[in-house]
């Protein structure tokens, strides 16, 4: 797993690479190009994963409904295929997957399929069921993920779908040319960056060694970060058998508030844009209730380090793109707890790599 968590600013690297050309200012994705006019007429997008996946799949819908203007719904592949969805001809439906074999995945495509649905995959491994079976779709080329908890397929999935909401925002005439240009430049910054992040390994290793016993977290994050709140929680389960809630910051309020003591500890995803302001409230909100504060801010703040009891910060970016770097902490952290509890973070019990039943 921790060779993974490393791998990150390569398997980046390798999801853009032939698509993001930054030098011309254009992403080229054959799959999408192809099917343009589909694209550009869709009324809605629905997307259907399932555990990091769907995570990725939250943090596509901030991407498509804010950088292309497209209506998105995002569904547990689980529930999509037991209910009985709308799908209408003009809905595309985007299928995301690592492994490619996840029964559930599989079906809700054939679902959407027998209703007449478009559908796009993002998968890692090439050739895989879902591969095959969708109408078209992108690889992530992340490489084999060996580790059962996932990491570089969900930041792959992140910046493959991130390329398509660019393009399709731009196409759209949502996203000006500069603003395009703006945010490929940024993406081609995006690896570097998280090469940064990784390099505080050692010190997010101490935060570990102190909250490795704690029985519970709460992850908080807002916007674009509310999925990785969501994902951060699902890691330090699965690696650690800590149990972890992830939340919508502002949610706090309407219940979990009430688990908030001296033994809860607290990560909140708190950088820069965004929905900062209220995140810092709720960090003031947790302070008051003696709550222990893990704060991921943007690198350079001041005002949440003088509130957090710990800071690990984040190289700025523009807030369509902070899950690719705010996760990599979060990994790190469940990481080190897992190994410090001894357990076997590569393969957790009860856990398979790809859910090929029900
Ligand atoms: O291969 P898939 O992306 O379809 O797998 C979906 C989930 O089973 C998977 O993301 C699972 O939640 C991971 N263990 C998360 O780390």
């Amino acid at each position: 797993m921790l060779k993974e968590i490393h791998e990150q600013p390569q398997s980046i690297v390798d999801a853009y690479r032939g698509r993001l050309l930054a030098s011309k200012g254009i992403i080229k994705m054959g799959s999408v190009d192809n099917n343009i006019s589909r694209f550009l007429n869709a009324n809605r997008i629905v997307i259907v994963a399932c555990g990091t996946s769907w995570h990725a799949g939250l943090v596509a819908e901030y991407l498509f409904e804010d950088l292309a203007r497209i209506p998105v719904e995002v569904e547990y592949a689980s529930e999509f295929r037991y209910r009985n969805p709308i799908i209408n001809k003009d809905d595309i439906v985007i299928a995301i997957s690592q492994s490619g074999e996840t029964a559930d995945t599989l079906a809700a495509i054939k679902l959407a399929k027998s209703k007449g649905a478009f559908v796009f995959g993002v998968c890692n491994v090439v050739g895989s069921s879902i591969a095959r079976e969708t109408d078209t779709g992108a690889y992530t080329h992340a490489g084999p993920e060996i580790g059962v908890a996932s990491t570089k397929a969900f930041t792959t999935q992140i910046t493959v779908l991130a390329l398509i909401a660019l393009k399709l925002g731009n196409l759209k005439g949502e996203l000006s040319n500069s603003m395009y240009n703006h945010y490929i430049q940024e993406m081609s910054l995006i690896p570097a960056k998280v090469e940064e992040v990784l390099k505080m390994d050692t010190e997010i290793e101490k935060i570990a060694a102190i909250y490795k016993d704690a029985p519970n977290c709460l992850y908080l994050g807002r916007g674009f970060n509310f999925p990785v709140a969501l994902e951060g929680a699902l890691k330090l389960k699965e690696i650690s058998y800590i149990h972890a809630e992830g939340y919508p910051a502002a949610e706090m309020k309407h219940g979990p508030i009430a688990l908030i003591d001296e033994h809860m500890p607290v990560i909140v995803i708190a950088t820069k844009k965004g929905h900062y302001d209220k995140v810092v409230s709720n960090i003031q909100e947790i302070k008051a209730r003696n709550g222990k504060i893990i704060a991921i801010v943007t690198k350079g703040d001041t005002i949440v380090r003088e509130m957090a009891d710990h800071v690990i910060e984040i190289p700025e970016t523009e807030e369509a793109f902070t899950p690719l770097l705010s996760t990599i902490p979060l990994q790190l952290l469940s990481y080190y707890i897992a190994v410090m509890r001894g357990c076997n973070v590569d393969q957790p019990r009860n856990l398979a790599k790809s859910v090929t039943v029900e």
